[in-house]
């Protein structure tokens, strides 16, 4: 099928068609397609709708990976008939994939009436509209996730505990910090790990975790359900579940600052299996590397407030 700039339309066995990095040797939804994928992994595992329904004020959104925006579209598609406002904050390195897929927009079907909205929102990294019932604030972060996430986190801690001293020449020559607001859920679509481990490190999702507000609750689903990113969710501060099937996966992850929003919490047998799995100490680099829990980190998962009651 088609190919240009790096990436190539792919038709799946059902006859949908998806994106392909050609440089990543991977397709975005591989199985069951960019909709049916989006759907059954955010909107209905995220009860994105009944949220939605039940929240005044703006709804934050993290879409780590824009990619192609299959995720993206789905979730306000499947929302714009609530009255509510929307503010959907994408991140990636690389907008090549977007124009690929707008330029193919009629073979991969997920645009329709969006596309001049995309055009804007890749000329501008910014763009709001109204669509139908709801109100869209869209803004694009264009760079390494794990960089700009940990460069939200510098001096953070000693300004809120009032350390910082004002240095007003220093601060005129440092670079304007991007404010970014804390999500209410994120979609966290990353290559897999071992194509793409700088996304799926220890210290990446300790920075994620603590960039989300304690009075905010916030979900992290993810297609993985493997016991390394499980644990590694874990050792960053998040409680961790099971997650729907998808199609693709029989079964996925759901990640939260609040236990309330995870249906089925992992639980001690869990614990149990990861102890023993060839496969289950975090990256602390972005390097792939397969190792059973080391003791340090066996400790510090029985210690998680998840396994005290369970
Ligand atoms: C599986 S694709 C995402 C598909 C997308 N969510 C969609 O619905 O079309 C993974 C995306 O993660 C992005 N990505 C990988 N590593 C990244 C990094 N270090 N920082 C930012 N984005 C990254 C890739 O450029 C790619 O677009």
């Amino acid at each position: 099928m088609q190919t240009d700039s790096g990436y190539q339309l792919v038709r799946l066995n059902n006859g949908i068609c998806s994106v392909r990095s050609l440089a990543d040797g991977e397709t975005f939804h591989p199985v069951v397609g960019p909709v049916a994928e989006a759907e059954a992994l955010y909107v209905n595992q995220l009860r994105l709708r009944e949220r939605l329904q039940n929240h005044s004020g703006e709804f934050v959104i993290w879409d780590v990976g824009l990619g192609a925006a299959a995720n993206a579209l789905t979730v306000l598609r499947a929302t714009r008939d609530i009255a509510c406002q929307i503010h959907l904050v994408s991140f990636d390195h690389t907008l090549e994939p977007l124009e690929f897929a707008l330029k193919h927009a009629a073979d991969l079907g997920y645009f329709g009436g969006y596309e001049n909205c995309l055009k804007e929102f890749l000329r501008e990294h910014r763009v709001k509209f109204q669509d139908g019932a709801q109100s869209v604030d869209w803004e694009f972060h264009h760079g390494d996730f794990p960089t700009l996430v940990a460069s939200q986190l510098v001096g953070r801690d000693s300004c809120r505990a009032g350390h910082h001293q004002s240095n007003p020449a220093r601060e005129d020559a440092r670079p304007a910090k991007i404010l970014l607001p804390p999500p209410h859920a994120i979609l966290f679509d990353a290559y897999s790990p071992a194509r793409n481990p700088a996304m799926w490190t220890l210290p990446l999702f300790t920075n994620l975790f603590q960039m989300l507000d304690p009075q905010r609750p916030c979900a992290l689903p993810t297609y993985s359900r493997s016991t390394i990113l499980r644990v590694t969710l874990l050792l960053a501060g998040f409680f961790v579940g099971v997650g729907h099937a998808t199609g693709e996966k029989e079964e996925t992850t759901i990640a939260a600052n609040d236990l309330s929003l995870l249906t089925e919490p992992l639980d001690r047998r869990w614990l149990e299996r990861a102890r023993r799995s060839h496969s289950a100490e975090p990256m602390a680099e972005p390097v792939y590397r397969i190792a059973p829990l080391s003791a340090e980190s066996w400790e510090k998962l029985q210690a998680h407030p998840q396994f005290k009651n369970s």
